[in-house]
């Protein structure tokens, strides 16, 4: 029987990436997105030109505590098992400390981090034995920036929570891993302007952003590694180097 894996974030970007090298490894896919239906639905449609797997597409912001119930729905009525889960969606909020509401530090907070704890509590009993979960997280969760502070809080915060779910994940079978990526070549920093994306790359010791296929290999080796589990990979081409 085929493999499944439900990835937040899986129609674009880092989660497209990993989406469609688990595909071609041979896993089903069960998709989440936000609301760009259209290129949702492109790349499922890219994704099965190039592997034979089934793939299922949802519609559920991890902004919205009810998404969290509609995800369990989903799966219960298909009665679908995973075998793998990756939290990959997340959000930022670029406004100046001075300016942060609360609302939107809660915000941040609440879809980063409260909303794949309990994703996560709710799907617990339909993840398989020698599952596997990987959190994205952020080299912003691990070198201190200016831009974005709730952004780098809660990614620390998914750091932090990888290493603390293992104990109770272990009695589950269940093994539990994060990723925390540099800078990766996506629609999130496509859209930087020309000088701040140089500015990056003079920081990277390789000089580049990451490809979000070279990331996705990553991906790919912490859920098929059966032995990994409590770690952080971080992945950013030589950031702290630089
Ligand atoms: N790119 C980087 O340099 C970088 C570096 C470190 C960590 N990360 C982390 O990697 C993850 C993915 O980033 P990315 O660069 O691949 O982003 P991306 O290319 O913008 O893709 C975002 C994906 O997540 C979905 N998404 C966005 N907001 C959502 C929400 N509120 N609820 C549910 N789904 C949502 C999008 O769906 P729609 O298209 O419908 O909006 C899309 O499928 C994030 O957690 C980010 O923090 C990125």
């Amino acid at each position: 029987m085929k493999k499944q894996v439900l990835i937040t974030g899986g129609t674009k970007g880092i989660g497209k990436a990993v989406a469609l090298s688990l595909g071609k490894e041979g896993y089903n896919l069960i998709l989440t997105y936000a609301s760009d239906e259209d290129t949702a639905k492109n790349t499922c449609e890219e994704i099965r030109q190039l592997a034979q797997v089934d793939i299922l597409l949802l519609k559920a912001d991890i902004t919205k505590q009810a998404s969290v119930e509609d995800i369990y729905s989903y799966l219960t009525k298909k009665h679908l098992s995973l075998d793998a889960i990756v939290f990959n969606a997340g959000l930022t909020c670029r406004d100046s400390f001075e300016n942060t509401q609360m609302e939107d530090w809660e915000r941040v907070f609440f879809g980063n981090v409260h909303f794949p704890v309990f994703l996560l509590q709710r799907t617990l009993s339909l993840i398989n034995k020698g599952g596997s979960i990987v959190f994205t997280g952020s080299a912003m969760g691990i070198y201190p920036h200016s831009v974005s502070l709730a952004y780098g809080v809660t990614k620390s915060a998914i750091h932090s929570l990888v290493k603390n779910l293992v104990k109770f994940l272990a009695p589950y079978e269940i093994r539990v891993n994060g990723i925390a990526p540099g800078f990766v070549d996506t629609e999130w920093q496509k859209n930087k302007p020309l000088e701040i994306r140089r500015n990056i790359e003079k920081k990277v010791a390789l000089g580049r952003f990451c490809e979000p296929e070279e990331l996705a290999e990553v991906y790919k080796m912490v859920i098929e590694n059966s032995y990994l589990n409590g770690e952080i990979i971080v992945v950013d081409g030589g950031y702290s180097y630089k």
